[in-house]
């Protein structure tokens, strides 16, 4: 078997790497990443007991099971979060829900809130906004909310099916909201988000490229957030608006706060920086 930690990854396999990744994810690789690819891919070549880097490009090509790809996502994506990331987002939620769900109209015409985080990594988007939206729908009875959380990564998901943290990873979160849905778990310095809101989230992998989105409800909300920077603008215009076309009129998109949509034609109305209104 080859060294692959001592061999560098050649150009022209980089580039087909390169060409993968933006083909079946959308994510931009550039012209610096090679060093990444080169250490990270590397491993999945000795793990696969595989020769070259080409051999291990072969094999995510032609793996219909979309096992490999999904292995290759887990070593290549970025997976930056934190609990109350961007806390303005979840200001904005509670304001707004707290407006619906006064609204006789709007509670008239569902059954439920929906809202989808899009890039959900390892969950703390989806655990902070069932915090938030837990403790907003609870004064109102026959009410109930269902969260979709989603990415392309398999390893991530499931660190966000358990909904542990290190008792500093938690110092993000309001505190009233910390003392009511963080409880002491195992070990005492880990917290473990409320196993009944866990349930209210659904966790699914999901590939934001797949052109066309399977889900039968539209949503409330869409969080796609600090995913949209690793896409160029093309890819961007196509998934914000197959996204609009899930959203209820009415309904919010919030981005990054380092994302833009500027450049990219879509029908949405512009609330506040990274609100945008459908
Ligand atoms: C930097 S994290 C952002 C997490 C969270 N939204 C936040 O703002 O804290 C970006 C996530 O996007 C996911 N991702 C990248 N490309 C994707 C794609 N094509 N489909 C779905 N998820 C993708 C990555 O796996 C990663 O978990």
């Amino acid at each position: 078997m080859l060294q692959t930690q001592n061999k560098e990854i050649t150009a022209k396999e980089y580039e087909l790497f390169r060409d993968l990744v933006y083909r079946k994810c959308g994510i931009n690789l550039g012209s610096q990443k090679k060093n990444l690819v080169q250490s990270r891919v590397g491993k999945l070549v000795r793990q696969n007991g595989l020769d070259s880097f080409r051999d291990y490009y072969e094999l995510v090509k032609n793996d219909a099971t979309g096992k490999a790809l999904s292995d290759l996502m887990d070593v290549i994506s970025t997976n930056t979060t934190h609990l109350f990331r961007e806390i303005r987002h979840f200001e904005f939620l509670r304001e707004q829900l707290d407006v619906w769900l006064q609204d006789a109209d709007w509670r008239k015409n569902r059954d439920a809130f929906r809202i989808w985080s899009s890039a959900c990594s390892s969950g703390d988007e989806p655990h902070s906004m069932a915090m938030v939206i837990d403790d907003a729908v609870q004064k109102h009875t026959n009410f109930d909310y269902k969260i979709l959380a989603t990415d392309i990564c398999t390893d991530v998901l499931e660190t966000a099916k358990q909904g542990i943290y290190s008792e500093d990873k938690c110092e993000t979160v309001p505190s009233r909201l910390k003392t009511k849905y963080l409880k002491q778990a195992r070990t005492s310095d880990q917290r473990q988000l409320d196993p009944r809101l866990l349930q209210k989230i659904s966790f699914l992998r999901f590939n934001l490229m797949t052109p066309k989105f399977p889900f039968k409800n539209a949503f409330d909300v869409i969080f796609c957030r600090n995913v949209m920077i690793y896409f160029d603008k093309a890819t961007q215009g196509t998934l914000i608006n197959k996204m609009v076309d899930h959203l209820n009129p009415g309904g919010y998109l919030m981005i990054g706060h380092s994302e833009s949509l500027n450049g990219v034609n879509h029908p949405l109305k512009y609330v506040e920086p990274t609100v945008f209104q459908k």
